[in-house]
């Protein structure tokens, strides 16, 4: 019987993937090349410092880990100029709706995301409280497609993974929630997010109900 909903946070409670794709893509572009959106799903859940890594192979280059450091500071402070203007307006469409939904079924909730930078974006959009549990980049030691977050987020909300379903948008996330034996819920393209159990457009698209039915 599921018992707990785990979401993550950039591509599925609010669209900050965009801004991390922005920052990523002026770092590439600075150091002489490109990254494409295909490319870029791949980097989606990865952790800050795994998504550098992934981009200067694709790049063809091999720095210190001391520019490293710097480059990956430089990212940051991009993505946070790109997300200081965000406010509750820049909820996803449907997550308000189905969230009241969750309250109503009285499943518990839990927010699992690999960025350090999670509380503060919650803070941004007004939805810290609607988490009874946080698991972000600061509190992980490894990043998805490792279970880690979402394992840790069942057992800070006294669950066990087979009553939790995972709502996740990046393949990694997808893999993340698989490897922890969580119902998983792909939002996008059901070409990317074909390991997922159900996979739907957008929170938008669906009912608590549907999830739960799917689950059963
Ligand atoms: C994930 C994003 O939620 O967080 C990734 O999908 C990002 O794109 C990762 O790299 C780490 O985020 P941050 O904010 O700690 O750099
Ligand atoms: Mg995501």
């Amino acid at each position: 019987q599921i018992k707990a909903f785990l979401f993550d946070l950039d591509g599925v409670i609010v669209d900050t993937a965009i801004y991390h794709y922005q920052a990523w893509k002026r770092l590439a572009n600075e150091l002489g090349f490109d990254i494409s959106e295909e490319f870029n799903e791949g980097l989606k859940g990865v952790s800050r410092t795994d998504s550098l890594d992934l981009i200067l192979a694709h790049g063809g280059l091999t720095l210190s880990d001391e520019k490293k450091t710097e480059l990956a500071a430089q990212k940051n402070d991009w993505y946070l100029e790109l997300v200081s203007r965000m406010s509750s307006n820049d909820i996803l469409p449907g997550v308000a709706t189905f969230f009241s939904q969750v309250r109503q079924a009285g499943l518990k909730t839990a927010l699992g995301s690999v960025s350090k930078n999670a509380p503060l974006i919650l803070e941004r959009i007004g939805m810290t409280d609607a988490f009874e549990a946080i698991i972000d980049g600061t509190k992980i030691s490894k990043g998805k497609p490792d279970p880690e977050v979402f394992t840790k987020g069942a057992a800070e909300l006294g669950v066990s993974p087979a009553e939790c379903v995972v709502f996740e948008d990046a393949v990694a996330g997808v893999e993340a929630g698989k490897r922890g034996g969580m119902f998983v819920v792909g939002l996008g393209s059901p070409d990317t997010l074909a390991q997922a159990d159900l996979v739907a457009p957008s929170l938008e698209s669906l009912t608590v109900e549907t999830v739960l039915t799917a689950c059963s």
